[in-house]
């Protein structure tokens, strides 16, 4: 790779070209990609975004951005914690900004009518429409990996938040087991694909998407990456044995 290039999938393609080919795999899955996703995972990455939610710990009067938020599943869960929350202390609303990339994602998240914390907005992660110093909380889940420069996404992130400010990345990681990264690897290159084909017509956006799980940095060089961008007390939490991981950081 060069200054230049930027991985999609296992390819390297010019940086100038990844979001276009990013964007018309969102394009092409969105409308399947709520049942894909329950399909691919059996559900767990319902349970996976339950804890990166409660995690996130959203409180009454927090604004709190959803990059890559895609149809709207964290900033839901954040917005039913933080109605709770307000229930039991009162305050004013939280409020749940998602900002994604693809149109066709967040028009698919609106139509399903979500709750009032929550306000859409299209952007990019590595060039946010957002003030310095502007939210209490950023997450970003299974969305780092499509963005063409991961450092300059991490970068925004740290600008956005205030001092105090809690960081959190869910995303799909490296099972550290040799046993099961090969089980997971048969699964993901000889399974999921064909799923992609029968489920939402699309091998190849499902293909991108087990070869750009296997080209994401690993655990602890991601979370070295998150101390680069400025974040302290960088560290991450495992999921179903490594599947997927929980990263998060403190804008101090
Ligand atoms: C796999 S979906 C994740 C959606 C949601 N966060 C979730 O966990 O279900 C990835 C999302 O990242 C968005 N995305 C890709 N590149 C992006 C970028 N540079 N900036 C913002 N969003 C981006 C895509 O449009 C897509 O909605």
């Amino acid at each position: 790779m060069t200054d230049s290039s930027a991985t999609f999938g296992f390819r390297d393609v010019d940086a100038a070209e990844k979001p276009g080919l990013v964007r018309g795999v969102f394009d092409r899955v969105a409308s399947r990609y709520d049942l894909m996703n329950d399909v691919m995972s059996v559900g767990v990455h319902r349970l996976w975004k339950d804890m990166a939610a409660a995690r996130l710990n959203p409180q009454p009067g927090e604004r709190i951005i959803d990059c890559a938020g895609g149809t709207g599943d964290i900033a839901e869960r954040l917005a039913k914690l933080a109605r709770a929350a307000k229930m039991r202390r009162g305050g004013p609303d939280a409020e749940i900004l998602i900002v994604d990339y693809n149109a066709e994602m967040v028009a698919e998240g609106r139509k399903r009518g979500l709750s009032r914390e929550i306000a859409w907005s299209v952007g990019d992660a590595q060039a946010l429409p957002l003030p310095d110093a502007c939210a209490d909380a950023y997450v970003i889940s299974f969305g780092i990996r499509n963005v063409t420069d991961i450092n300059k996404a991490l970068a925004e992130a740290r600008r956005v938040l205030k001092p105090g400010g809690r960081f959190f990345c869910l995303e799909f990681s490296q099972p550290p087991s040799h046993v099961l990264r090969s089980l997971y690897d048969a699964y993901s290159f000889k399974v999921i694909p064909a799923m992609g084909q029968a489920v939402a017509g699309d091998r190849d956006s499902y293909q991108y998407l087990v070869e750009s799980i296997r080209r994401f940095p690993d655990q602890q060089t991601f979370a070295d990456m998150i101390t680069a961008a400025g974040f302290r007390r960088a560290g991450y939490t495992n999921l179903s044995a490594g599947v997927a991981a929980l990263h998060h950081g403190w804008a101090l």
